[in-house]
Order: structure tokens, then C-alpha cells, then sequence
């Protein structure tokens, strides 16, 4: 169990644009461990490497229906909009409303590196967008409408 701290809005990390992985080393696999457990220590649902500071494109997602742990992964489909309520473990500040798809097809590599491809829907599709985001330097501060300071 290794808990990261997750990297806060100003870090240049967040802003570059993430390294592909080339090879699922054991490091990598190191890294989804504690990008897993980072999130659950953190109750977000969602979680991209950058975020503890490692500019790799891993993400790891968790609506409440399971680990979803992605290499390199990319949006092969989207359909449908949906604007709604969306933050942020390196913004935890504020909220904002963002557009998204409604629905998507994400692949990736899961940790054996077999390519997987996956349909989300509602909730758990907006926090694949909002990690591949990151992913690409992008916050979703920098498409939220609305943003609110929370608490
Ligand atoms: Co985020």
C-alpha cells in the first residue's frame, strides 16, 4: 500500500502532455498499484499518473463499479452530451459543470498488456474523459462552466 500525494493545481505536471508507456515494466505496474491506492486513500473515482507526478499515460477509474486500470488509452467512440457536476483530487477547491460525451468506447492496455476496449456510460464515462484528459494537459477547469468553490 503506497499513498501518494496528489499533485495540486500549479504543478507543471499536470499541464504536459503524458509519455506513452513503451513497455509494461514492473515499475509500471508498481505505479497502477499506487495510482489505486492514492485514489481509494483519496475516495476520488478516478485517477491519471501525472496526478503523483509521473507524466505516463496510465489511468485508473473507479465509479463504484470496479477498478479500471488503462495503459495508453484513447476514445475510439463518443456519442451523445451531457453537461454535469465534475471535480477534481488536484483541485479540490471547486467544482464546475463540463459537457461530455454521454457515452464512450475507451482501449488500453490493461496490466498483462492485453488490449482491452471498454463501453462507458453516464458517470463512469465522464471520469474516463476527465483522466484521458489529463492526460493531454488538460483540467477540467479549462471546460467547466459554472466552477464553484466547494465547502
Ligand atoms: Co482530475
Amino acid at each position: 500500500m503506497a499513498v501518494y500525494k496528489v499533485v495540486q493545481i500549479g504543478d507543471e505536471v499536470l499541464q504536459e502532455k503524458a509519455k506513452e508507456v513503451k513497455s509494461i515494466t514492473p515499475n509500471i505496474i508498481k505505479l497502477l498499484n499506487n495510482m489505486r491506492d492514492t485514489m481509494y486513500a483519496n475516495k476520488g473515482v478516478g485517477l491519471a499518473a501525472p496526478q503523483i507526478g509521473i507524466s505516463k499515460r496510465v489511468i485508473v477509474v473507479d465509479v463504484g463499479e470496479g477498478l479500471t486500470e488503462l495503459i495508453n488509452p484513447s476514445i475510439v467512440k463518443a456519442s451523445g452530451q451531457i453537461k454535469d457536476t465534475e471535480g477534481c483530487l488536484s483541485l479540490p477547491d471547486v467544482v464546475g459543470d463540463v459537457v461530455r460525451a454521454a457515452e464512450v468506447r475507451v482501449k488500453g492496455l490493461d496490466r498483462s498488456g492485453a488490449e482491452i476496449e471498454i463501453k462507458a456510460v453516464g458517470y463512469a464515462a465522464r471520469a474516463f474523459q476527465h483522466e484521458i484528459d489529463h492526460l493531454e494537459g488538460i483540467l477540467f477547469i479549462d471546460k467547466a462552466e459554472n466552477i464553484r468553490k466547494v465547502k
